[in-house]
């Protein structure tokens, strides 16, 4: 046995999940279902380190040194389980077997458990960066247990990204399903910056009167200040680019129906079921969902719309000025959103989640890396208890300088008929937080009217009904 770690699944992100770890000087040991993949990879990246292949299960466990750690990189599923089946039973307590895919975290908690049992650590890690992040330095997010991580954590933090201070972009996130909680909620937000830029893209074209090239040029402005963020470049990248065939914009031949592998929507269903408001993720989602809604669409697309005028070139300059105030506000607010419903979730599992550490981790490798998660990072260290990153000062002081130019933006997308599902929402949250009251106080009076569900008042303690239907007097009901 001379392997330190193994790679099971050699599709893309596996083969380049392994080889990361082969150039890092580790012997790791291949396996895959069909032995095919397998050589092909090391016919192909053998050159690149220590390999050791094998065809069978149980020559791959034999190849591994104790405590054998396993990376799993299957398809996110039966797939999953059934890999654990197959192995679980070759396996010795105290190993490790390390989910790296796409997993529900309750289908992590489940595993987990089940594996614990058996004296076997299971590790849900989330690793964010696509297949050039698995190559050369993902972020990744492994839960599990503690003592699970002295043995993985090393070996995983030689491949991970490193931040720009130097440091991994991994740390142990928490037990159990925290790993793969935090990945989930990462791809949420991801969602949300994706629909903020493509609302930022719309405006500029359809209001500005920009083409895409020179919207690329307006991004990559964008991206040499608070903005800078791989999303940002990326998207620069895209509009900038021709289709070979038409000679038109790529973005034109392009199908507007936005598809979901799903880790958007959990993160939206999840925050409904832990009762934490994230509508800039929820927004992203239904914008997608709608846009491949093509019968829908095809039945509405003749209703009337406002006749708006276009902007002046001067305008449009202007207004392009207010748009990147208004997404980076609009990116202020999912982030809090986001960050809200880790605290829940830490809460509500017991994980005791380091919140500034997510922040640190997401620095590099990850797809929603950026310069402003720093910002997190520090906020968090200015204060552990921070109930909301709308109250770090900082962003607040850069929220509150965003917000007009952010309703001018609104309105004027609402005055020339552009869908901006994300920067609505994100202002409605922001105005919702920092009102003094809100009509939800006219909502428990109609509860109670139709169905007697109480109230407490502002000014005593206890719960209230009124007679309603006899003579309106109140009576406490406890
Ligand atoms: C990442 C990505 C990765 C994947 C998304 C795409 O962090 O590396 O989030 O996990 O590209 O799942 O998600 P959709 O297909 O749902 O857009």
């Amino acid at each position: 046995a001379t392997a330190q770690i193994g790679v099971t699944g050699l599709a893309v992100m596996g083969s380049n999940l392994a080889r990361n770890f082969a150039r890092h000087g580790h012997t790791v040991a291949v396996h895959n279902r069909t032995y095919a993949k397998t050589k092909a990879l090391i016919e192909q990246h053998g050159h690149e380190g220590d390999f050791v292949p094998s065809e069978t299960a149980e020559d791959f466990v034999a190849s591994l040194q104790k405590p054998r750690r396993i990376v799993i990189m299957v398809k996110a599923g039966d797939a999953t389980d059934a890999v654990i089946d197959e192995f679980a039973p070759l396996l010795d307590e105290g190993d490790v077997l390390i989910d790296g895919g796409n997993a529900h975290f309750e289908d992590t908690r489940r595993r987990e458990k089940d594996l614990r049992d058996k004296g076997i650590h299971f590790v849900g890690a989330g690793i964010s960066g696509g297949e050039e992040g698995a190559l050369n330095g993902p972020s990744i997010m492994p839960g599990g247990s503690e003592e699970s991580y002295k043995s993985l954590g090393p070996l995983l933090e030689s491949i991970a990204a490193k931040a720009k201070d130097g440091s991994p972009c991994c740390t142990h996130v928490g037990p159990d399903g925290a790993g793969h909680f935090v990945k989930m909620v990462h791809n949420g937000i991801e969602y949300a910056d994706m629909q903020l830029i493509a609302e930022a893209y719309d405006l500029l074209r359809a209001v500005g009167g920009y083409e895409p090239g020179r919207i690329a040029e307006t991004f990559r402005t964008w991206n040499t200040g608070r903005l800078d963020s791989y999303l940002i470049e990326i998207t620069a990248e895209v509009l900038a680019h021709t289709d070979a065939g038409t000679g038109r914009p790529f973005v034109d031949v392009v199908a507007d129906e936005a598809e979901q592998k799903g880790t958007g929507r959990w993160t939206v269903q999840t925050a409904l079921d832990l009762g934490v408001p994230v509508s800039g993720i929820a927004e992203a989602v239904f914008a997608r969902s709608l846009s491949g809604h093509t019968g829908l669409r095809e039945a509405a697309r003749g209703l009337p719309g406002p006749s708006a005028r276009a902007l002046s070139p001067a305008e449009a300059e202007e207004f392009a000025a207010q748009v990147e105030q208004a997404l980076y506000a609009s990116k202020v607010v999912s982030y809090a959103q986001g960050w809200n419903m880790i605290a829940k979730a830490s809460e509500e599992y017991g994980w005791d989640i380091d919140l500034g550490a997510m922040a640190a981790i997401w620095r590099g490798g990850c797809i929603i890396r950026a310069a402003f998660l720093d910002r997190i990072r520090a906020a968090f260290e200015t204060d552990p208890q921070l109930s909301t990153l709308l109250a770090d000062e900082g962003f607040a002081r850069e929220v509150g300088q965003a917000q007009e130019a952010w309703r001018t933006v609104v309105a004027t997308a609402v005055r020339h008929g552009v869908p901006t599902p994300g920067f609505s929402a994100a202002l409605a949250y922001y105005d919702a937080l920092r009102a003094e009251r809100l009509p939800a106080a006219l909502t428990q009076g109609q509860r109670d009217f139709f169905g007697a569900h109480t109230y407490r008042r502002t000014d005593r303690e206890g719960s209230f009904h009124t007679l309603w239907s006899g003579d309106r007097s109140e009576h406490a009901t406890g």
